[in-house]
């Protein structure tokens, strides 16, 4: 006999087909969600990144094939990453605000072939600075107000080069409200602020750095004293409202996945366009354990959701590309 005093709410049904699921799924991932990083280099060719598998460094000579092939897949939004060589770094990072540096070039080669792809770009020293540091080195220290000032000329050669979104990453204080007068006043007024505003100091960007080749510069050196200790929540929502009250159009946090409670924070307070950055370390253990075969590849699909379940309204990802081959399938 039916037990009458069944609970009449079984939450299964909507999750027993197929096509229910999908009618009924509260997020979804498309190729509109995603931002593919790209490191470019300064001498022709490709490399691959060895701890980063499947991301490579292109050349200008190759580049445009590469961009080519992520706009085919629909996605709207690259961000570049110079990766330049030794002998152009020096302590103030001064190769950042030469209009012709790798960087400027790369960002003017593509706006020639796809005028309307959203090109972001990090505004920070470390790719320039022969100690990795991403600002101005006084007595040991990453003087702020000197760095805000070179950020700032760096700031106006990306959006003089075409760049769409100027990302500071460096995590100095003020360095919004600055490159915010600087854009108005040199009539970049549709210039679009990112500002990487909750970065912690995290050891998921250790591939990255390498990618940079900035590792070995850092060495034991940390950005503790700028970037945010991975303790800390509160101290993210300031981050935010302070980034807000200078003329950020948009805010991300970083790391992604580890952080995802400090996406839906900064999301439920602020509303504002929040993107997260599934950084190299998150990629590269995902990748690690999926080409060793320890997880299946939908993994990466899955973490993605994620973040946009926490809150995310963007994600940079490694994997944009292949998970947009994956979405358009
Ligand atoms: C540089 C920068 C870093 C990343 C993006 N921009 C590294 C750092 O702050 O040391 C990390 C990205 C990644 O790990 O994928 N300011």
């Amino acid at each position: 006999m039916l037990n009458r005093k069944f609970p009449l709410t079984r939450l299964r049904r909507l999750r027993s087909n197929s096509f229910i699921r999908d009618i009924v799924d509260e997020n979804k991932i498309t190729t509109d969600d995603l931002i593919q990083p790209i490191f470019v280099k300064d001498s022709d060719g490709i490399e691959e990144i060895d701890k980063m598998p499947n991301v490579f460094r292109y050349g200008l000579d190759v580049l445009i094939k590469e961009v080519r092939e992520i706009c085919e897949l629909g996605i709207k939004s690259i961000a570049i990453f110079p990766v330049i060589d030794s002998s152009k770094r020096d302590a103030a990072g001064s190769e950042a605000f030469n209009e012709n540096n790798l960087a400027c070039s790369a960002i003017k080669l593509i706006k020639e072939h796809y005028p309307d792809l959203i090109i972001i770009s990090d505004v920070a020293l470390d790719p320039y600075t022969n100690h990795g540091h991403d600002g101005v080195l006084i007595d040991g220290y990453v003087d702020n107000d000197s760095t805000v000032s070179a950020l700032v000329k760096q700031a106006l050669c990306l959006a003089n080069a075409g760049a769409d979104i100027i990302a500071p990453s460096d995590m100095m204080d003020g360095r919004i409200k600055f490159i915010r007068e600087a854009l108005e006043e040199s009539n970049f007024k549709n210039t679009i602020i990112l500002s990487y505003a909750a970065k912690y100091s995290s050891s998921f960007y250790g591939p990255f750095r390498e990618a940079v080749k900035s590792s070995s510069k850092l060495g034991n050196s940390s950005k503790s004293s700028y970037q945010m200790s991975s303790a800390n929540s509160d101290e993210a929502i300031h981050e935010v409202a302070m980034d807000i009250n200078e003329g950020a159009d948009m805010v991300m946090v970083k790391p992604g996945m580890p952080y995802l409670d400090i996406i839906s924070k900064v999301k439920e307070v602020f509303q504002i366009p929040t993107f997260a950055y599934q950084v190299s370390g998150e990629y590269s253990m995902l990748k690690h354990a999926i080409e060793n075969g320890l997880l299946d590849n939908k993994v990466m699909l899955e973490s993605i959701l994620c973040f946009k379940r926490a809150g995310a309204d963007a994600i940079l990802t490694y994997a944009a590309k292949e998970i947009s081959k994956e979405l358009n399938k």
